[in-house]
C-alpha cells in the first residue's frame, strides 16, 4: 500500500520522507490555505522533495478553465496529479487531460457511481471521502469497500486512494480492502506507531535496564 501525505507543509512532509514513508502528497485548497503560502510556490517545492505523484487542486469550476489550470499545475512538474471535483464538468476535465498524458486524482467521491465514472473518464486516481461520511453517520470504510469491488469486477486501473483519513482504524481497515493508496495527515501516519502495549513493555524493560546496570557501549 502506497502511503500519501496529506498537506502542504513543508517541513512536515520532509520529516515523513527522510524516513521512506512518502510515497506522495495531496494537497486541497483548504490545506494551501492553512500553509500560508502561494500555490505554484509551494507545489513546486513540495515536488523537488518527493518523487511520487503530487496532487494540486484546480480552483475553477467550467471544465474548459479546469483545463487550462491542468495544464499550467502541470508545467510545475513531472510529478504532479491535477486533482479535479468529482462534477460533471470535472469529469470532462479528467477524461481531456488523461487523454494528455496526465495523472488525474478525481476528488470528493462519496459514492461507487462517481467513482465508476471517474474510471471511465480515465482518472488514475479516485479519492473517497472516508472521514467525512463518517462525519454524517454512514460509513466511509463500505464506501472503500464498494469501489474495490465495482473496479475489481470490470478490471478498472484507476487507483483507490482512500482520503479524509482521520484515524489508525481507517488506514488499517482500507489496507484489509485493498485500497491502493491512504492519504493521511502527518500526525495520523506517526500515530501509526503508537500502542499502548509497546509503551508499557519499553517502561518495564527500562526499568530492568536499569535495575541491571545493563550497558551496551
Ligand atoms: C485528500 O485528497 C483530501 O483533500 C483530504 O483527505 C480531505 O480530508 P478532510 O476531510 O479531513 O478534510
Amino acid at each position: 500500500m502506497k502511503f500519501f501525505v496529506d498537506t502542504a507543509d513543508v517541513p512536515a512532509i520532509a520529516e515523513l520522507n527522510e524516513l521512506g514513508m512518502v510515497d506522495g502528497v495531496t494537497t486541497n485548497p483548504s490545506l494551501i490555505k492553512k500553509s500560508g503560502r502561494d500555490i505554484l510556490e509551494v507545489t513546486k517545492e513540495i515536488c523537488d522533495l518527493v518523487a511520487g505523484p503530487v496532487s494540486a487542486e484546480v480552483v475553477a469550476t467550467e471544465a474548459d478553465q479546469m483545463i487550462a489550470e491542468g495544464r499550467k499545475l502541470r508545467e510545475i512538474a513531472e510529478n504532479i496529479a491535477v486533482k479535479v471535483p468529482l462534477t460533471w464538468d470535472g469529469l470532462k476535465a479528467c477524461k481531456v487531460l488523461s487523454d494528455e498524458g496526465a495523472m488525474v486524482n478525481v476528488t470528493l467521491c462519496f459514492s461507487a457511481n462517481q467513482a465508476l465514472l471517474a474510471a471511465k473518464a480515465g482518472a488514475t486516481f479516485i479519492s473517497p471521502f472516508i472521514g467525512r461520511l463518517d462525519d454524517i453517520n454512514l460509513d466511509g470504510m463500505q464506501l472503500i469497500e464498494d469501489i474495490r469491488t465495482v473496479y475489481d469486477n470490470y478490471g478498472f486501473e484507476t487507483e483507490i486512494l482512500a482520503a479524509s483519513i482521520r484515524t489508525a482504524n481507517h488506514v488499517a481497515e482500507s489496507a484489509r480492502i485493498g485500497a491502493d493508496v491512504i492519504t493521511a495527515p502527518p500526525a495520523v501516519i506517526k500515530a501509526l506507531a503508537s500502542h499502548p502495549l509497546t509503551d508499557k513493555g519499553l517502561a518495564a524493560f527500562l526499568a530492568d535496564i536499569k535495575d541491571a546496570g545493563i550497558k551496551i557501549l
